[in-house]
This record gives C-alpha cells, sequence and structure tokens, in this order.
C-alpha cells in the first residue's frame, strides 16, 4: 500500500500491517489520520510499538476516528471514564475477552474499533490474536457467498454481560472488571455478510462472542451453519498474532476482524487501557 505520510508493511499474509513513522502521542495531521483510516480499511488491524502515549494523548487519538464509546460494562481507569480497564491480576484466573468476538456487535449502530495500549504486559504470554473477516469472507465458496448474501444476524449483549451472563454459569472471576449488568439490553440485527464502510470490501460479520441466531431463524436451526462458519472464520490463514510489549498500541476495526485474549500468564499481571470509537450503521 503506498501511502505518502506513514509506513505500512503487512503483518501477516491477510490480516493486520505494522505502522512506522507515526508518534501517537502528537496531534496528527488529517492526512495522516487519512491514511491510517485507509490502512484500517484495507488491512483491518494496525500495530504501533514503542508509543508513548498517556490518557489524555489516548483519547485525542480516538476522537480523531470518531466519538468515544463510554464503555457500560467495563471498570474504568480512574479518572478517565473514557478509558476501559482490560485487567488480569495475578491472582485472577479468567482473563476478559478470552474467546473469539467483535466488539458491540449487539448494538445497532457497532462500534468503529477500539485502541488498546499495553500499560503492564507478563513477561512471556498475553497475545491478542485476530482474525481477518476479508479474507474469511473472500474464501467461502460461491455457493455460501449467494446463500449468505440475503441472510441477517441477531446479536446480543444479554448473554456475554447482563444477569445471566455466561462467565457466572462458568463460575469465573470477572467480577469487579465488569459490572452494571441491568444495561445488558442490547440486541440488534444486521446483514452476514457487510460492505466495509471504509474500503467496500465484503467481510463475515457473525462472531461466536455475541451473534445469536440468523433472523427468522431458530437457534437450533442457526447452530449448524453458524458453528462452520465460525471454524471457517477462525482458519489459521486468516489470523495474526499480536505480541505485546509496553507501550505497545492495537487498533483493530470491528467491522473486518474478529479477536481474542490469550490467557496464558497465570499468576503475572497484564494491564490494558481500551478506547472504543464509535461507528456508522452496518449494512451489505
Ligand atoms: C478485548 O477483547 O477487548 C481485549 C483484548 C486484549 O486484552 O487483548
Amino acid at each position: 500500500m503506498s501511502l505518502k505520510n506513514i509506513n505500512v508493511s503487512k503483518a501477516g499474509p491477510n490480516c493486520g500491517a505494522f505502522i512506522e513513522g507515526v508518534d501517537l502521542s502528537k496531534d496528527l495531521s488529517v492526512n495522516v489520520v487519512a491514511e491510517l483510516r485507509q490502512a484500517l480499511g484495507e488491512h483491518g488491524v494496525l500495530f504501533f510499538r514503542e508509543q508513548n502515549m498517556d490518557p489524555s494523548h489516548h483519547i485525542a487519538l480516538a476522537e480523531k476516528f470518531g466519538g468515544v464509546n463510554i464503555n457500560r460494562f467495563f471498570a474504568h481507569v480512574e479518572g478517565w471514564p473514557q478509558i476501559a480497564e482490560v485487567r488480569k491480576e495475578p491472582d485472577q484466573k479468567a482473563n476478559i475477552g478470552g474467546g473469539w468476538h467483535t466488539d458491540h456487535s449487539y448494538d445497532q449502530i457497532p462500534a468503529l474499533g477500539s485502541i488498546l495500549v499495553a500499560r503492564e504486559t507478563p513477561t512471556i504470554g498475553g497475545d491478542t490474536i485476530f482474525s481477518s473477516q476479508f479474507a474469511a469472507y473472500e474464501a467461502l465458496s460461491d455457493g455460501l457467498k449467494e446463500m449468505l448474501d440475503g441472510l441477517k444476524a441477531v446479536h446480543s449483549s444479554r448473554h456475554v454481560f447482563g444477569k445471566g451472563a455466561r462467565y457466572k454459569e462458568r463460575g469465573e472471576d470477572l467480577g469487579g472488571r465488569l459490572g452494571n449488568e441491568d444495561a445488558a439490553q442490547q440486541d440488534a440485527i444486521h446483514p452476514v455478510v457487510i460492505s466495509h464502510p471504509i474500503s467496500g470490501k465484503k467481510a463475515l460479520y457473525v462472531n461466536p462472542g455475541f451473534t445469536l441466531r440468523f433472523d427468522g431463524w431458530t437457534d437450533e436451526e442457526s447452530k449448524p451453519l453458524l458453528e462452520t462458519l465460525y471454524a471457517h472464520a477462525a482458519r489459521q490463514e486468516f489470523t495474526y498474532r499480536f505480541q505485546w510489549s509496553k507501550g505497545s498500541v492495537a487498533f483493530w476495526d470491528n467491522r473486518a476482524t474478529w479477536h481474542m485474549a490469550l490467557n496464558d500468564y497465570q499468576g503475572e499481571r497484564r494491564l490494558m487501557h481500551r478506547i472504543t470509537v464509535e461507528g456508522e450503521p452496518v449494512t451489505t
């Protein structure tokens, strides 16, 4: 990708890109923001190394791309309600975001994406895996593409953040890090295949975290096809595994990627700051 103001190099063959030549603590010019937006629409997730951003820089960066979505469910950084804390203490076993998902697909207008900044990382482990839903869609057969084109799916926040959340059924110790369960009232219906708002590329838009069923189908009828799509979309060739170090930043686009945080660093602390940026309606 040839851009004038930033250096973009692919992270994996099908997912993500590393960006160099940008100091995210600075007031970015309109041209740099436009090129970052273009790269996001092309690669789905952008990675930056050795950034030195404080919370005010983090917010200023997010606001270049849209309004800040104040998270309803996550604990926030003290004094900074715009910044959600993704934290795991040495004595906690469960992590946040440990299964494949796309943030905010349960909202009528899903968030554009999130900017995650590594504040404290374990000595080894705690990587995040991303999967390109552009690549996943592209690799489907023509027959399945044709079938999915007319379908919509129902997404919800209730089973993830609500009173009967599955993490509670599993006995996971997420209390104190997630809360406000009464606010988990969101259900939304979106096309199963969307055209990306920036690049126009087609992406698969169902995810194991928040999608419940195809619209107009029962859960049972939906399950086999959803599971086929999930197994396909998580194929290794569509993914990139990012290793964090303090000061690393990932900016992912929820309309183009899934992500999953690995939980392989028991006994160590991992602390990330996340800002979610508002998006626009997703359409075919
Ligand atoms: C998330 O799902 O937002 C958290 C990702 C991570 O901690 O790597």
